[in-house]
């Protein structure tokens, strides 16, 4: 039994849909009232009621379970009483103890590129985490993804791809190398029981290490939309987050990531991991494409 935990979100559902697709059995780890619980009945998940911040409800949905993978965190989802350290440290690190009570075989944990910078409490939840896992006696793989596409060319990043907009920090031109949600998803699905996923950190990034200019030169050529481009300054930013980050912490680490995004290349030659892991990498232009398209479909229908 797969368990997925932070099923309701963009990479969890993905995650949960690929496993499905592979025929893989499937438990959903959901909060009460959710709104996406009925989605995942409908793709044949078994739903376990429980929250990262209540212990016992992770030791009941780890029972039996021989994978648990986790997406789960407060930065965007987020309910009364969820914080940064209650969640994405304490919780994970409390389902990271009921896996090892429930002889779990393997935990998949998401965290974030190794080149992000732990300068923001986010991040070093996340390396506390990460070092947890690793000198736990379960078999581990951590997934390391740089930029999401979906959501670092995507509304809720400022883009609008199909009215020709992007928002960039700073001067644009420092890679990013997005990769796309679904790609990291095949991953993920790729490491279950898989002897080269053991123990290992896998970093994920898309196939090109696309800058955002570069990123909105490939959305022009496939939009034929000419972008407006609103630029906004670093300095601005670190304003900002000095004064936020005493009283929004999980607002003050979103912007200390975009800031220290500006200060650092990402990128990798992809090629031996997508081969050794079987997986077909989405290019941005196919994301640009798909997006339109996906568009398009639900305006005529
Ligand atoms: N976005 C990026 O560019 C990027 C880049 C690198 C790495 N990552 C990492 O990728 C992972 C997945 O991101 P995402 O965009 O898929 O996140 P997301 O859509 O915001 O989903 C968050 C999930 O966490 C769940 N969750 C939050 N608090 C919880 C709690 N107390 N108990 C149980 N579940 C809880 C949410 O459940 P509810 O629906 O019930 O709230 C939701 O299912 C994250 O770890 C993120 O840091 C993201």
């Amino acid at each position: 039994m797969n368990l997925v935990v932070g099923a309701t979100g963009t990479l969890g559902l993905a995650i949960c849909q690929r496993l499905r697709d592979a025929g893989q059995p499937l438990r959903a780890l959901v909060r009460p009232n959710s709104p996406k619980e009925c989605l995942l009945r409908d793709i044949g998940a078994e739903i376990a009621y429980g929250d990262l911040k209540e212990p016992d409800t992770l030791d009941r949905a780890c029972r039996g379970a021989t994978v648990v993978i986790t997406t789960a965190n407060v930065m965007i989802s987020k309910r009364p009483g969820d914080t940064m350290k209650r969640v994405d440290r304490d919780g994970s690190l409390a389902l990271l103890r009921a896996a090892d009570k429930a002889a779990v075989r393997q935990f998949i944990y998401t965290s974030a590129s190794p080149k992000v910078p732990a300068n923001n409490p986010f991040i070093q939840y996340k390396r506390e985490v990460e070092t947890a896992l690793r000198s736990s006696r379960l078999t581990w793989t951590i997934l390391q993804p740089c930029a999401f596409m979906e959501i670092h060319a995507g509304p809720a990043t400022g883009w609008n791809l199909q009215q020709g907009r992007a928002r960039i920090i700073g001067s644009g031109l420092v890679p990013m190398a997005y990769i796309a949600t679904g790609d990291v998803a095949a991953f993920a699905v790729s490491a279950v029981h898989n002897a080269n996923a053991s123990n290992r950190d896998l970093y994920l990034t898309g196939p090109q290490p696309l800058s955002p200019l570069d990123a909105v030169a490939i959305a022009e050529r496939v939009t034929g939309l000419r972008f407006k481009v609103q630029k906004v300054p670093v300095a601005a930013l670190k304003l900002t987050r000095t004064v936020l980050q005493p009283m929004n912490p999980i607002l003050g680490s979103l912007l200390a990531m975009g800031i220290a995004s500006t200060e650092y290349a990402e990128g990798t030659d992809m090629d031996p991991l997508l081969h050794e892991f079987g997986v077909q990498a989405t290019t941005f232009e196919q994301f640009v494409r798909d997006r339109i398209a996906a568009r398009a479909s639900s305006r005529e229908t």
